[in-house]
């Protein structure tokens, strides 16, 4: 088991393994007194993992009950928030309990926020079953939602109280969904890492995804410590993000966000390039990592011939 600490405002840790979901409950309890728990999850990671995060949560001495909701970047609106609080007030959830997100990056952003405004603030904790949510979303306290007039445009920082990474959990990811954290991972090598950035581009990181999780959050967790109001150096962690939130808003979502930043990538490379701001040959580099993503590569061709 691996433990990163987090140094914000509010203190806690991020646990990385192997088959650790089942003890959640037991690592809640280290935390907070038995109390009810608003589990927010999808219907996909539901069918997959729900019962098992229930049932530790139970043995532990939670009352634990199930928040699902659709699948898809089309769920982390205003809309869906409301019928979330609403689920809450509904289970008798009080300010004292806890909301537990169960999933990728649009559970863990929803639940992380609807925990923050429900009831003025409460606690919550991010369980993030996908690549992206692990190295990337599920740390550092960005919660919120979509607005039609753009990504992410709603929102507060909201620490979570702990963070429980079981990257047996990527086994259940289709190719697609796993690059999409590739993308991020490329990113943190970018900014961070250049050991990282040419273990990526080799492609050959599969059987070490408990190391680039704690490398990246370890990354993740220094800058948050610095910045985490988002006034300085934590903007490197929007590294090519300012031009896949436009494609991602443009194509109506249809392009995923993962596949949005590998395209972001390239474009800030290709400005920066342009306007002297780093090497030239920084703009191959970042095609070539991004060409290791094989399922991202179909999407990527057509927007470089199209856009380069
Ligand atoms: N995903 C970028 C950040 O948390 O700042």
């Amino acid at each position: 088991l691996k433990r990163i600490f987090i140094k914000a405002s509010n203190e806690y840790e991020v646990l990385i393994g192997k088959g650790i979901l089942d003890n959640v409950g037991e690592y809640l309890a280290k935390l907070k007194k038995p109390c009810r728990a608003a589990v927010v999850t999808d219907e996909n990671v539901n069918k997959l993992y729900g019962v098992r995060v229930i049932n530790s949560l139970e043995s532990a001495g939670f009352s634990p009950f199930s928040v699902v909701i659709a699948p898809g970047e089309s769920s982390k609106c205003l809309s869906v928030c409301e019928a979330v609080l609403d689920m809450f007030a509904r289970g008798d959830l009080t300010g004292s309990d806890i909301v537990v997100a169960l999933g990728g990056g649009v559970v863990g952003d929803l639940a992380g926020f609807c925990a923050a405004i429900y009831r003025r603030g409460m606690d919550f904790i991010q369980i993030p079953t996908t690549f992206l949510a692990a190295i990337d979303s599920s740390v550092g306290g960005k919660t919120g939602v979509d607005l039609a007039s753009g990504k992410n445009l709603a929102g507060v920082f909201h620490q979570p109280r702990l963070v429980v990474c079981d990257t047996e959990t990527f086994n259940t990811l289709s190719p697609d969904i796993f690059s999409e954290g590739t993308a991020e991972a490329i990113k943190y090598g970018l900014i961070a890492d250049e050991a990282l950035f040419e273990k990526i581009s080799s492609g050959n990181f599969l059987s070490e995804t408990d190391e680039i999780v704690s490398r990246c959050v370890d990354i993740k967790g220094g800058i948050v410590s610095r910045d985490e109001f988002d006034k300085g150096e934590r903007r490197l962690l929007n590294l090519g993000h300012t031009f896949a939130h436009a494609i991602e808003n443009l194509s109506e979502y249809k392009i995923s966000h993962g596949a949005a930043v590998g395209m972001g990538l390239v474009l800030a490379a290709q400005t920066a390039v342009r306007k002297g701001l780093c090497e030239e040959n920084l703009l191959d580099k970042t095609k070539e990592a991004l060409k290791t993503i094989l399922y991202l590569l179909a999407r990527l061709i057509h927007f470089l011939k199209c856009f380069l």
